[in-house]
């Protein structure tokens, strides 16, 4: 497989010399939240860098297995797996010395059946944890190797990471981050430890897992002989979405790292074991597999769509600012570009710093979904619910907007705001977004009979606020909505169409206009009707 071969130009000869046919699942996952924890390193402590969550919407700073397994939800496709994983997060650093942080384009998790012994795959026990690479690495170690002999030769553990450049052209992969112009996007791939001493769920110095002696394949050490299946991280960065790049500008991951020697990722097990069990037994060792989850069933029992707005990004847990323009990076990491290590000293804030604030984990529970009925009172008191269309982002069914609330939309927020701006109608959509109305466009009612209706509300995962392209609408059965407005003139009269959007680059109506502080619907009609206009509209109050 071609991501495997991120190697040195030795290594890749050596890899494509075993070419097996590979069994595995990939399961894509959304960002669940950002910031500095790390339950693993720093368990009951801020951890010294940010990083980018994906998995259990639970994780905090003293995550354990229950926690996780009891999360309310994951951001990651398949729900039977409650695991986190994190990896530190991108920036851009601007030559005036601000940082930016870099969008992020998703995460892929590979769980590959690879290596000797691939058909004995021991499950990750409860409680299991492990971190993979080097935070303060800043250049290539040569010397420390994985176990071998002479069957089965070893490699540099260093190879463990490795960057793809997606531009123009093939770029081969390197254990760096040896380009950052990126049309397509930066991904930074990692591979987690295989082989595990069968004792310890954890050890501080990680010697409780080593790598197979070619790091994706080979055999384990014979101090490390459980096979775990074989865990692929790979990390998208949207780097070319960074705006005001300049030359002398650079980037860098969250500890301080400029080279991406020091990547590294964490992984906290949340999976149910007896699911874990069957799909390491029956999709894992079955050769020739695309990967689809659709393809495991034990797995596509709880394989969700849209699993990034099934579980959305949740607020930060530490009361700091990890994304946007910030003038150093969250806990102070000095950027560092090699070749020596970075030290503690390069990646701590000052004693007397100010803390920030952390926000308890609460133990939780999963949370069911409630869909409200057609016909039904949901919400708030008195408003009906009438179900899910299709909506049309050029010619909306409800035109007034509130635009979007990222973490706090909840249905009842939206009524709410619906009610506040005098209107009776309330749509949800895309799990973040509210419309308001007392008509629909064109006095035209849409066909209730969509399905995809189930992004749920950001700030309230118990509710669905529509979903992509589909609103779900409320309708405030306690108060009737003004009449339509219309128009009437003696040459002809008006009828409200609605709200659209003006065309770009000129007008939709271009023929005749006026601009003026005492604009009201009726001036602008005479005006249109004494020009023998079929059409009037207004913009820009
Ligand atoms: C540095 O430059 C960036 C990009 O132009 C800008 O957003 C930021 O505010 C600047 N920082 C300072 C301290 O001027
Ligand atoms: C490791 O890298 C160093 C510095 O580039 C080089 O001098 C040395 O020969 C390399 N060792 C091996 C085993 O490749
Ligand atoms: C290498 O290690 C494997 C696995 O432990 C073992 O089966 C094999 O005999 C070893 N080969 C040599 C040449 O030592
Ligand atoms: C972490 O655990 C400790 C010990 O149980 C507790 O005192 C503390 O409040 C917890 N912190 C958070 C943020 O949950
Ligand atoms: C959306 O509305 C526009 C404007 O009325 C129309 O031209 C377009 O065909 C509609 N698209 C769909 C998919 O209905
Ligand atoms: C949405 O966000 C805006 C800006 O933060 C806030 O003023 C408003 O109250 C929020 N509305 C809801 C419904 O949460
Ligand atoms: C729902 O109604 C719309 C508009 O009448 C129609 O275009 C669409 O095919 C219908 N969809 C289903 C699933 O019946
Ligand atoms: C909303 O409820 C009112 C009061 O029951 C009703 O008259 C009106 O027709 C309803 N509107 C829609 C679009 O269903
Ligand atoms: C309005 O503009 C359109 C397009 O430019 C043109 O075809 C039409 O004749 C104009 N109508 C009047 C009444 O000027």
């Amino acid at each position: 497989m071609k991501f495997c071969n991120t190697l040195n130009p030795v290594a890749v000869a050596s890899v494509a010399l075993l070419g097996v046919a590979d069994a595995f699942w990939r399961m894509s996952c959304g960002r669940v939240q950002t910031g500095r924890i790390d339950p693993i390193v720093t368990p009951g402590r801020i951890s010294g860098h940010a990083h980018t969550i994906v998995g259990s919407n639970n994780l905090g700073i003293n995550s354990t297995y229950d926690q996780l397994f009891n999360a309310q939800c994951t951001s990651c496709e398949i729900h039977d797996d409650m695991s986190a994983y994190w990896s530190p997060q991108l920036y851009y650093r601007y030559p005036n010395g601000s940082f930016v942080d870099v969008p992020n384009g998703g995460t892929i998790l590979y769980y590959l059946g690879r290596g000797v012994n691939r058909n004995n795959l021991t499950p990750y026990p409860k409680g299991f944890q492990m971190l993979a690479g080097d935070a303060g690495a800043r250049s290539y170690d040569n010397t420390t190797m994985t176990w071998g002999n002479a069957t089965y030769p070893n490699r540099p553990i260093a190879d463990r990471v490795s960057f793809a450049c997606l531009h123009e052209g093939f770029l081969p992969e390197k254990p760096y981050m040896f380009q950052t112009n990126c049309k397509n996007g930066l991904r930074a791939q990692i591979h987690f430890q295989s082989c595990w001493n069968g004792v310890d769920l954890y050890k501080a110095d990680n010697s409780h897992v080593a790598y197979m002696s070619r790091i994706d394949e080979g055999v384990c050490p014979p101090t490390h002989p459980f096979k775990f299946v074989h865990l692929f991280m790979e990390l998208y960065y949207s780097v070319n979405d960074v705006t005001n790049q300049v030359p002398g500008g650079t980037f860098v991951f969250s500890q301080g790292d400029t080279t991406g020697y020091g990547f590294h990722a964490d992984f906290q097990n949340g999976w149910n074991p007896e699911v874990l069990a069957e799909a390491l037994k029956t999709c894992a060792s079955n050769e020739g597999s695309s990967g689809a989850i659709k393809e495991c069933p034990i797995l596509r029992k709880s394989n969700v769509d849209n699993f990034k707005w099934q579980c959305p990004e949740r607020a930060p847990q530490i009361g700091e600012q990890v994304v946007g323009v910030m003038d150093k990076l969250p806990g102070c990491n000095r950027v560092t570009s090699g070749p020596e290590r970075a030290g503690a000293a390069d990646m701590s804030c000052p004693a007397d710093a100010p803390k920030p604030s952390v926000t308890s984990t609460v133990d939780t529970v999963p949370i069911a979904t409630v869909y409200p009925q057609v016909g039904e009172e949901a919400g708030n008191p008195g408003w009906e619910y009438l179900g899910c269309a299709q909506d049309n982002a050029t010619a909306r069914a409800l035109y007034a907007t509130m635009g979007s609330n990222l973490t706090t939309m909840t249905v009842e927020s939206c009524q709410n705001f619906c009610a506040w701006k005098g209107y009776v109608l309330a749509a949800t959509q895309f799990g973040r977004e509210c419309y308001c109305g007392n008509y629909f466009r064109d006095n035209k009612t849409p066909n209730f009979n969509a399905t995809g209706c189930d992004y749920r509300c950001a700030g309230d995962l118990s509710r669905t606020c529509g979903g992509s392209s589909k609103i779900e609408v409320y309708n405030n059965t306690r108060v009737t909505p003004p009449p339509p407005p219309t128009v009437q003139a003696s040459s002809g009269k008006f009828v409200a169409k609605g709200c659209y959007k003006e065309k770009t680059g000129g007008r939709a109506l271009g023929n005749y206009s006026f601009a003026s502080d005492t604009m009201t619907i009726e001036s602008c009609s005479k005006f249109c009707l004494g020009k023998k206009c079929r059409w009037a509209g207004l913009e820009f109050g």
